[in-house]
């Protein structure tokens, strides 16, 4: 877990964001300063159909870099900001995100057990206080001291609260299920780690919120006929309510 502050070259980190804005700067990419890899996030540029569907990318921004300065400073399985800017964050490299690795690792026993760590880490998290937003093993990542959380454009200081978590909770064995095949068999005992590390609670009213949604299981039938990652989505929905019912 990530708790000490890095000591970075702050200046020599700033003067690598500016040499690279342009027009065809990358939302999000990997740079290299004094021999450490850096990940710089920059706000997403959405024309206007998109900034409907996704709403104001200025805000997400704002949202992910309110998260950092909540979470830092606490021993929470997040890194640590190493430089921003009104247009910019610059976060340490925190290895390869959990969802390539589920799909890469040969072994099964190294599947499994990342899958019980990346379930451990969210307990933990929420058991700061936190919640995510929209936890996925996309946006958790292997690093050197642990898994570690990124992504918080959808972070918001009022979700810190049992139902935020309980959503959190969902939302990351969703994509587990609809995303990481091959690891979908080992979820409900990553639930159980999970019970272990989070605060009492979420995972009743995570339950809870899937008994009253089971029609909607119904409802997405049609949409699990169709081919591409939607359908695997729709077809997620079943798998999902059976796991919080405890059948799975
Ligand atoms: N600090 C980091 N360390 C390692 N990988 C990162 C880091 N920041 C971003 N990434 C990689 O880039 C991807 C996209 O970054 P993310 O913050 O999730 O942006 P987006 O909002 O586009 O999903 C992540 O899923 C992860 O694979
Ligand atoms: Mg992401």
């Amino acid at each position: 877990m990530e708790t000490r502050p890095p000591t970075p070259n702050q200046d020599a980190i700033i003067q690598c964001v500016r040499s690279r804005v342009g027009p065809d700067a990358p939302r999000v990419e990997q740079v290299e300063v004094d021999g450490k890899k850096y990940w710089i996030k920059r706000p997403e540029k959405l024309n206007w159909r998109f900034r409907l569907q996704k709403g104001s990318p200025k805000i997400a921004f704002e949202r992910e870099r309110a998260a950092f300065h909540d979470m830092n400073g606490y021993e929470v399985p997040v890194p640590q900001l190493c430089a921003e800017g009104k247009d910019f964050l610059v976060l340490p490299d925190c290895g390869p995100d959990l969802r390539t690795l589920f799909r890469k690792e040969k072994v099964e026993e190294r599947r499994h057990a990342l899958l019980m760590e990346a379930a451990r880490t969210l307990g933990v998290f929420h058991k700061k206080g936190f919640s995510h937003g929209r936890p996925s093993p996309k946006d958790m990542c292997r690093s050197d001291s642990g898994v570690l959380m990124l992504d918080f454009e959808r972070y918001r200081q009022k979700n810190n609260t049992l139902k935020g978590q309980a959503r959190d909770l969902v939302i990351f064995a969703f994509n587990v299920i609809a995303h990481s095949p091959n690891v979908r068999g080992s979820l409900s005992e990553a639930m159980e780690v999970y019970r272990g590390a989070a605060p009492d609670g979420t995972w009743q009213l995570s339950s809870q919120w899937c008994r009253r949604m089971r029609w909607a299981k119904y409802l997405v039938k049609p949409a699990q006929w169709s081919e591409g990652n939607r359908s695997k989505e729709f077809k997620a929905i079943p798998q999902l309510f059976d796991l919080f019912a405890g059948k799975a």
